[in-house]
């Protein structure tokens, strides 16, 4: 049996979906009546503190996002079941989409220009050309390196900086926290792609925007933050974007979640705020994963995607 104990989410549709696909198999919501010890696989999102409470036969737990950083600090997360976290093309090609729109609006300088239109002022500048732009993807997993292939396929050089090393077709990539200085010296465009471990907390700081490259971009160098609020300190963000270390920034995720209407980064010109959308998991390619999952496994196919719980993603 397959429980659904999802937040925030139209967990309805996830139902409907997920019924069409897994036939038989019987599905569940929290407000049904069922047997604890009945259930198999639990599909979570943001799990109440009672989420995993008299669960003593999972097989899997099933994580609707990609990110499973509250997941993995649940106080009751039962020990040694297996996680299965959600990778998926539509997700990451949505996350590649943002990716792109926002280093080209900042490289193209958009956002400048539309507060001189809004100003009525009328200055000419030229930006570069994306060849002269560096653009430098914290984060080379399914996500980063998508967006690093993306983003070299259009014209931009291209950095990487992930735990292990890779090998991306025209990306120069750095591995480990004695390449990360390195790193962000050659970026222009930080675009941050890292999942929230304890490693990760509070990497986008005042410390490391000083680090960035002052190049070939006139207000200065750029953070693009679509992984988690957690990794970016908004008090550094605030003073780096007032006092010029950072030209501008686009954040699509926040340490508050919505974003408080008295943050002062709402009133920032030169910081894009978007409400967590960069990429969200639909029922529709969704739930023919996660069934997908939940079959291959009951045919003895073993899980796929599993989170290592010791490096927390
Ligand atoms: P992933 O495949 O697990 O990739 C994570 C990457 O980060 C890997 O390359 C990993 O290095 C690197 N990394 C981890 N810890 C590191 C450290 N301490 N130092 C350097 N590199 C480190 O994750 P993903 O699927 O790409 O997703 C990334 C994150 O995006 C998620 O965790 C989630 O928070 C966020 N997200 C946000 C949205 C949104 O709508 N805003 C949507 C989906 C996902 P190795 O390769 O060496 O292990
Ligand atoms: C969304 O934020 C995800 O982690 O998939």
């Amino acid at each position: 049996m397959l429980l659904l104990h999802l937040e925030e989410v139209d967990e309805k549709a996830w139902v409907s979906r997920l019924s069409e696909l897994l036939g038989d198999y019987e599905i569940v919501t929290r407000n049904d009546d069922f047997d604890p010890a009945h259930i198999h696989y639990i599909f979570v999102w943001k799990p109440r503190d009672n989420a995993f409470d008299g669960l003593e036969n999972l097989k899997a737990i099933l994580c609707l996002g990609a990110g499973v950083d509250a997941l993995v600090d649940h106080p009751h997360l039962p020990d040694s079941v297996p996680i299965v976290r959600y990778v998926d093309d539509e997700l990451t090609r949505c996350m590649s989409d943002y990716v792109i729109a926002n280093v080209s609006m900042h490289h193209r300088g958009l956002s400048r220009f539309r507060n001189d239109q809004i100003n009525r002022k009328w200055e000419q500048y030229y930006p570069p050309p994306s060849w002269d732009i560096s653009v430098g993807i914290m984060g080379l997993g399914v996500l980063g390196s998508d967006a690093a292939r993306q983003l070299k396929a259009i014209g931009y050089q291209v950095n990487g900086w992930s735990r292990s090393a890779k090998n991306i077709d025209g990306v120069r990539v750095f591995a480990g926290g004695e390449q990360l200085d390195d790193f962000l010296g050659q970026s222009d465009i930080l675009v941050n792609l890292l999942p929230l471990t304890t490693q990760t907390r509070n990497i986008l700081n005042y410390e490391n925007f000083k680090k960035l490259r002052r190049g070939p971009l006139r207000g200065g160098p750029v953070v693009i933050n679509a992984a988690r609020g957690g990794h970016q300190n908004e008090e550094d963000l605030e003073r780096a974007l007032k006092d010029g270390t950072l030209g501008a920034a686009s954040l699509d995720v926040f340490n508050v979640e919505p974003l408080p209407e008295d943050s002062r980064l709402w009133k920032l010109p030169n910081c894009l705020i978007t409400p967590h959308i960069a990429a969200i998991s639909s029922p529709t390619s969704g739930a023919s994963y996660f069934s997908r999952v939940i079959i291959n496994n009951e045919n003895g196919l073993g899980l796929e995607n599993l989170v290592d719980r010791k490096r927390g993603y």
